[in-house]
């Protein structure tokens, strides 16, 4: 099969559930030309010398295949989760040094070392209340979704509470959300899908400017109050900034989370053994969870980076001006990277992954992805009885990129009380 082939494979709908083989494919070409003029790249060394690379760039605007897709043309960049919707300003995702590193730090300050390094590390008892009491609620049941009692609510209910979102608010955004980040539904006309995306981005749009607006006059102990109110040494970002980063940091902030969640007990379940050794030994959690940023990660590819010059890498010349995606899940599974790619091993002696991305993008929440996952797998190990998938695969949400269970049913005998 040719890699343009293999590429088309993962990115149809029903090998979502299993496009590892094509993903194997890809990689007897590191570096892959699309007949669109893009190339993928799909092996770990070469992935991770990209993301460092300053000659690749991450400014949409500049992007032919994102403005061959509409996207850039209104500024737009909505399917990688970071809310950059039409007409909105783009977010340090979306930007290239110095912008980028200036509104990361700006963004930062209030969220991690070097001036708050404490921020996530005291929510944790936060969280494992809130995962307490999700599981609480499923005692008296047989049936419980992974996705819907445990997966979603955890990752939406602390970025609300980190970023100061009011908890009734979630009912109102997840529609919004859901439509901005579909990024094909067969049933609607592309026009007409772009107009409800369009109309999505405007509705977060406004939600976040209220937000924003009632946070400067009333200001709390969260992220978007010191976001909007506090001048540190780099300034303020503009208020069209702050709301593009409020939606990047509320959007990029759960979606991902709850696939990471969703994809761990999933991976759990075909593995008992490793669900038995999490259930005595807690600490596995820490590599459990990096071996499924590999093994299963949330985020599949890295689309519409730019070469801002001929760039020479494994034995191809990539030209300046394409367009390139960076193949992630391949990477992951790279046998010249680790040995035995396709067996879930969580305590692997290198569990170095592509998860996060890597370079001046690498996942700016990582900290917080880490220890809700890590609390949510070790909870669901120690406290549900016996529990059984009852599909297996489970249904998949639509998108290839951001890939994960949209419902994962499972069976269990009881819930035990919490030690
Ligand atoms: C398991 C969960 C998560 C995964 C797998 C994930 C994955 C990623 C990846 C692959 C990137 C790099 C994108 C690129 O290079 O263009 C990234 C960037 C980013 N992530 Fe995450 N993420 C997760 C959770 C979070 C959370 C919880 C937050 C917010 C609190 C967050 C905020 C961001 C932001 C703001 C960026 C942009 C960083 C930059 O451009 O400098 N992510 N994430």
């Amino acid at each position: 099969m040719s890699q343009a082939s293999s590429w088309e494979q993962i990115l149809d709908y029903s090998n979502r559930a299993n496009p590892y083989p094509f993903y194997d494919d890809l990689r007897k070409t590191p570096v892959t030309r699309l007949p669109d003029g893009s190339y993928l790249v799909s092996t770990y060394a070469e992935i991770a010398a990209l993301l460092h690379d300053p000659r690749v760039s991450s400014d949409i605007n500049r992007n032919p295949a994102a403005a061959a897709a509409g996207a850039a043309a209104v500024g737009e960049n909505d399917d990688d989760g970071s809310g950059d919707g039409p007409g909105m300003t783009p977010t340090f995702l979306s930007m290239d040094p110095p912008d980028h590193d200036k509104f990361r730090r700006i963004a930062m300050r209030h969220f991690g070392p070097p001036t708050t390094p404490g921020r996530v590390a005291a929510m944790e008892p936060r969280m494992t209340d809130i995962v307490t009491e999700l599981i609480d609620n499923m005692s008296g049941r047989t049936r419980i979704d992974v996705v819907d009692d445990l997966a979603y609510p955890l990752p939406v209910t602390v970025i609300c509470e980190l970023l100061g979102v009011p908890p009734g608010d979630e009912q109102r955004f997840r529609v919004w959300v859901d439509v901005a980040l579909q990024s094909t539904d067969p049933g609607l006309d592309p026009e007409t899908q772009q107009k409800k995306r369009a109309e999505a981005g405007k509705e977060l749009r406004a939600f976040m400017e209220e937000l924003v607006e009632a946070h400067r006059q009333a200001p709390g102990n969260d992220l978007l109050s010191a976001m909007a109110t506090d001048d540190g040494p780099e300034g303020r970002m503009p208020d069209e900034q702050l709301v593009s980063t409020g939606l990047l940091l509320l959007i990029a902030g759960h979606e991902t989370t709850v696939n990471l969640i969703s994809n761990g007990v999933l991976t759990l379940l075909r593995h008992p053994a490793e669900l038995q050794r999490l259930r005595n030994d807690p600490d596995l959690a820490i590599p459990m969870v990096e071996e499924l940023l590999r093994f299963e990660p949330p985020v599949h590819f890295v689309p519409f980076r730019t070469a801002l010059d001929d760039i020479d890498i494994a034995g191809t010349t990539i030209p300046a001006g394409a367009s390139l995606t960076l193949v992630l899940a391949a990477g992951n599974r790279d046998p010249a990277h680790v040995a035995d790619p396709d067996h879930f091993i969580p305590d692997r002696p290198n569990n170095q992954h592509l998860g996060f991305g890597g370079g001046i993008h690498l996942c700016f929440g990582a900290p917080l992805a880490r220890l809700e996952a890590q609390i949510a797998l070790t909870e669901f190990a120690t406290r549900l009885e016996n529990p059984r998938l009852a599909a297996d695969p489970p249904p998949y949400r639509p998108s290839p990129f951001l890939r994960g269970p949209s419902h994962l049913p499972i069976d269990i005998d009881g819930v035990a009380s919490r030690q």
